[in-house]
């Protein structure tokens, strides 16, 4: 493996070594001391052009666990606001000799784009626009696995704003990978075009998806990359039709676990008592973040056996 771009270019077994690997290092981090070697000498830039908590975070923290030097760049401080391309600021930060250079940036493609003209450093997608959001996959990958013995043959019904959501264009792809079935719950303003061509089932029916569903997935609407203001008429609205409260939870049965990439906006696609409650894994997601991109650095760095 020498950049991770997306879901895309990962099969199975390697999918498979980086969840073991990452299961390795969830005991790692639950240790008192949490810290390993394994990437001393490496130097690792976080450079983020959006927002982020956990993403950004728990590569700092997956970088440090791991004995890295990190550097953390942020849009907010970075030359960009002084008119510089993307292009330049990549390779100004690669003539410094990062390893791994980790980016965000709203840009579907910039990964791609900019491995093209760094060769000598991997690169790893922390999410690029509406495109592909690989390690947050892993994540829930790892935290399906550890609550549901694995996803093979499970359901997980996806609610929200798919059309704009990067997690959900690399779960529609890891659904095929790693054989699970993708049930999408959306207006149809937040359904992607041609959806169909995925192979899942659709529906604007949230109760009618329930039973059956295994997994029940929430995502944020996409505020930032909405081009109307119509995608759904009140926020009320939205979460009456669309959100998650205890009924609709009941419905589905007590073994479904509950699963939220964050940032949530509680009491529009999650009510607060669902998101706390007791089949609510939003917090191992997180926990599991650290974890993954543990293996995902130390991979592409050149371990991982
Ligand atoms: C997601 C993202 O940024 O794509 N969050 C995350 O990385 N944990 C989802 C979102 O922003 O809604």
């Amino acid at each position: 493996m020498k950049h991770l771009f997306g879901m895309a270019e990962l099969e199975r077994p390697q999918i498979e070594r980086l969840l073991a690997l990452a299961e390795s290092f969830v005991e790692l981090s639950r240790r008192p001391l949490r810290k390993a070697p394994t990437l001393r000498g490496k130097t690792i830039i976080n450079l983020f052009f959006e927002n982020s908590t956990r993403t950004r975070t728990s590569f700092e923290i997956a970088g440090k666990r791991l004995s890295a030097d990190v550097i953390n760049i942020s849009a907010a401080t970075s030359a960009t606001k002084k008119g510089e391309s993307l292009l330049d600021t990549g390779q100004t930060l690669a003539a410094m000799q990062p390893h791994v250079l980790v980016i965000r940036h709203g840009i579907a493609g910039c990964c791609q784009f900019l491995a093209d003209y760094l060769p000598q450093t991997a690169i790893v997608n922390a999410g690029d626009g509406a495109h592909e959001h690989p390690t947050q996959v892993l994540t829930d990958l790892l935290t399906l696995r550890q609550h549901l013995g694995g996803v093979a043959g499970k359901t997980i019904t996806m609610v929200g704003d798919i059309a704009h959501s990067r997690v959900a264009r690399s779960h529609l792809i890891a659904a095929n990978t790693m054989g699970y079935r993708l049930r999408l719950v959306a207006p149809k303003t937040l359904l992607p075009r041609e959806v169909e061509r995925y192979g899942c089932e659709v529906t604007h029916d949230f109760d009618a998806a329930l039973a059956g569903s295994d997994v029940l997935y929430m995502l944020r609407v996409q505020q930032e990359r909405l081009t109307s203001n119509f995608a759904f008429p009140s926020v009320r609205e939205y979460h009456e039709a669309y959100g998650l409260n205890r009924r609709r939870l009941a419905m589905a049965g007590s073994d479904c676990v509950v699963l939220h990439p964050g940032p949530m906006n509680r009491g529009v696609e999650i009510a607060t008592d669902v998101a706390d409650g007791s089949q609510s894994r939003i917090l191992d997601q997180v926990e599991n973040g650290v974890a993954v991109r543990m293996a995902v650095l130390t991979t592409l760095c050149g371990g991982g056996d």
